[in-house]
């Protein structure tokens, strides 16, 4: 449970953050013209307060509790799946644009101490960040201060080889993203080769007992959709939680309504074949329901993101490798935290910008034929 910290001094190893002059605090804006202006910020904080025991800077206006905090660590990515990528590429940001790794962990243990108990490192491809291993160390310190699970989505390439020292450093969690059982396939969806590699990463992880290995499937028609069952299959031997994900709209990806194939009609598919599928009970904040054919080693969900969505009980903050916090997935206003750590000021300060950012969340996100026209960052710049 986060508990209501002043913020202390952080973590020497990490620590040229001062605390000292102006403030610089942002507001919400559209991805290409994020601001830093002091005036917007609230002076006296009017939100209602829902549980003493948490953070008011990560609890909303309709009393959502931020625990869980995804940080995308890279733009870049071996593969180019196409529902992620856009077809003309996208522009990388300048590497100074960038968080270092002494600012991913600053910030890291302010969320901790403020009651951020999950981190998810994601990318781009996370694994492709050279400071990974130092990254998951420094998370793995935050424990004592409240943080109960580091986890990563990578997309296995080179996940295999490196699986044993990430989990040694602290990493507990893992999602491996693979939408074909068919190699040839994947080479169409990801636009790169690699299908026996994901595999062994994921004999990799079941080995060193992670538990659930969570798959990644974005299922969409006229690609993969004829391979749910197939996937459902795949459980029968592996104890692993396939997660079939409704395939969402993101700047540049082409999403069309025709493509997208509902929950509803993914869970019919598996019905047909077996009736006997059960449904599993949830987690408070899971955003997967999930099920389960008795007898079988593993499980399967559904992110049923566009056909029901869960802002209800959203409890996700995230965090762009060029250090915009993105307090919703599909909205499009978002604050730097980089530039407000780099203008030197307090911690405090940074802690009023990330309570007005929380502060702003809407009660849901938009519908699913306007969040196809709205203005957003491609996938790969959000953190998958
Ligand atoms: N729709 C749904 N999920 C997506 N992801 C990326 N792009 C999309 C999209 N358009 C998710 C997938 C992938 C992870 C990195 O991001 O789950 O496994
Ligand atoms: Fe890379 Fe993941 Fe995007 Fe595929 S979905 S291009 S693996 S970041």
């Amino acid at each position: 449970m986060g508990v209501l910290q002043q913020p202390t001094s952080l973590m020497p190893a990490f620590a040229n953050f001062s605390a000292q002059s102006r403030c610089m605090c942002s507001t919400t804006l559209p991805v290409t013209e994020t601001r830093t202006e002091s005036s917007l910020l609230p002076k006296v904080k009017t939100r209602p307060k829902f549980d003493r025991d948490f953070s008011e800077f990560l609890t909303d206006t309709f009393g959502r509790q931020h625990s869980y905090l995804r940080i995308s660590l890279t733009e870049r990515c071996n593969l180019r799946c196409q529902y992620c990528m856009p077809e003309e590429g996208i522009d990388l940001s300048p590497k100074e644009h960038l968080l270092t790794t002494p600012e991913i962990l600053k910030l890291s243990q302010l969320f901790v101490q403020q009651g951020i108990n999950k981190v998810r490192l994601t990318g781009g491809e996370p694994l492709l960040r050279k400071d990974l291993l130092q990254i998951i160390e420094g998370l793995n310190t935050l424990r004592p201060q409240g943080l109960k699970h580091i986890g990563i989505t990578t997309n296995g390439i080179t996940l295999a080889r490196k699986l044993a020292d990430l989990q040694a450093a602290g990493m507990d969690q893992v999602n491996i993203s693979l939408d074909t059982l068919i190699p040839a396939k994947f080479e169409f969806v990801t636009r790169r080769r690699g299908y026996k590699h994901v595999m062994s990463a994921i004999d990799k992880a079941i080995e060193l007992n992670f538990s659930p290995v969570k798959i990644n499937c974005v299922v969409m028609r006229g690609t993969n959709e004829d391979e749910v069952c197939d996937f459902v299959a795949f459980t029968k031997d592996k104890p692993v939680d396939i997660r079939f994900i409704e395939y969402m709209p993101f700047g540049g990806n082409q999403w069309n309504f025709k493509r997208m194939v509902s929950y509803q009609q993914m869970l019919d598919m598996i019905r047909d074949k077996w009736p006997e599928l059960e449904r599993l009970s949830d987690g408070p904040n899971d955003t997967s329901k999930a099920y389960k054919v008795p007898g079988f080693a593993g499980q399967v969900g559904f992110i049923t993101s566009m056909s029901e969505h869960f802002c209800g009980t959203c409890n996700r903050l995230r965090m762009t490798a060029d250090g915009n916090l993105k307090v919703c997935l599909h909205g499009n206003s978002e604050v730097s935290l980089r530039d407000v750590m780099r203008s030197g000021v307090s911690e405090e300060e940074v802690l009023e910008v990330i309570g007005a950012a929380v502060n702003r969340k809407k009660k849901q996100h938009a519908g699913m034929s306007s969040l196809s026209k709205m203005k957003n960052r491609p996938m790969i710049l959000i953190g998958g």
